[in-house]
């Protein structure tokens, strides 16, 4: 039974003792080895650690996109593993928006088409006051007839970002959004991301090289080896890269 109170106090997203392995005998890669770790709303959350950590698999795991060896994640209030196919199909289409480093639009649709797409496809319209405000706080009401070719990168992920918020999903996964642009651009981008969490009240969850791009979160989860390797809260660049120096990297 999902009470309203229950409801509103759950994170967006939490992963309870997780293991992901890849392979079997002398190849059996350990993605992810016992991670507990969850997401409140209305929060920006990064994802750091070395390559090879488990960041990516952890974001893949918890949006249902990759099955888990043990363990269990939920999105609100509903844990995947009790989801049919076709249910964990709807549950990513309306709960959940991703951003990949890729900005992945379609090239001969408007910033506005490819904003809305993902309702279109569905047959939605969507919430027109809600796509109002992320188009105001995305900053490019006058690109709006733009294709993505006449975007900037830093405007095109913008576009990616304001689509994966479209629907109003209860929570973002962003796979080093960042990781092809410049730091002036990925800024832009970035800064989109904080007023989306504080002004639209959105829960993004982030995966980032980057220690100024870390420090736009409202917290940081650190990984190595697939397990949790600390958490960091208010972070800043300089407190993050001496972490990291510690975590080995
Ligand atoms: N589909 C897969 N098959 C086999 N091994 C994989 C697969 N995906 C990831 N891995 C391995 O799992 C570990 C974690 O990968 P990943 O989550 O992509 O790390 P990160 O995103 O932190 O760089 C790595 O050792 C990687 O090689
Ligand atoms: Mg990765």
């Amino acid at each position: 039974m999902n009470s309203p109170t229950l409801t509103s106090t759950s994170p967006a997203a939490s992963a309870v003792t997780v293991r992901k392995i890849y392979g079997t005998g002398d190849s059996e890669v350990r993605a992810l080895d016992g991670v507990t770790v969850s997401f409140e709303r209305g929060k920006f959350t990064a994802i750091m650690g070395p390559s090879g950590s488990g960041k990516s698999t952890l974001m893949h795991c918890m949006a249902g996109l990759d099955s888990l060896t043990e363990g269990e994640v939920s999105i609100g209030s509903t844990t995947l593993a009790g989801l049919s196919d076709k249910e964990l199909t709807m549950l990513r289409r309306k709960q959940i928006g991703f951003v990949f480093q890729a900005f992945n639009l379609i090239p001969t649709l408007s910033a506005y088409e490819n904003i809305v797409l993902p309702l279109s496809l569905d047959g939605a319209t969507g919430d027109a006051t809600w796509i109002d405000s992320v188009i105001d706080t995305i900053g490019l009401r006058d690109r709006l007839d733009h294709r993505p070719s006449e975007l900037s990168g830093g405007q095109q992920q913008r576009v990616a970002v304001a689509r994966a918020l479209a629907s109003k999903p209860a929570i973002i996964f962003a796979d080093e959004p960042t990781g092809n642009l410049d730091s002036r651009t990925g800024g832009e981008v970035l800064g989109f991301m904080r007023r989306a969490v504080t002004d639209l009240g959105q829960t993004i969850v982030m995966v980032t090289h980057d220690a100024v791009a870390a420090s736009y979160a409202d917290r940081i989860v650190f990984l190595k080896d697939g397990k949790l390797a600390g958490e960091m809260v208010s972070p800043t660049p300089d407190k993050v890269l001496d972490f990291l120096k510690h975590l080995g990297e």
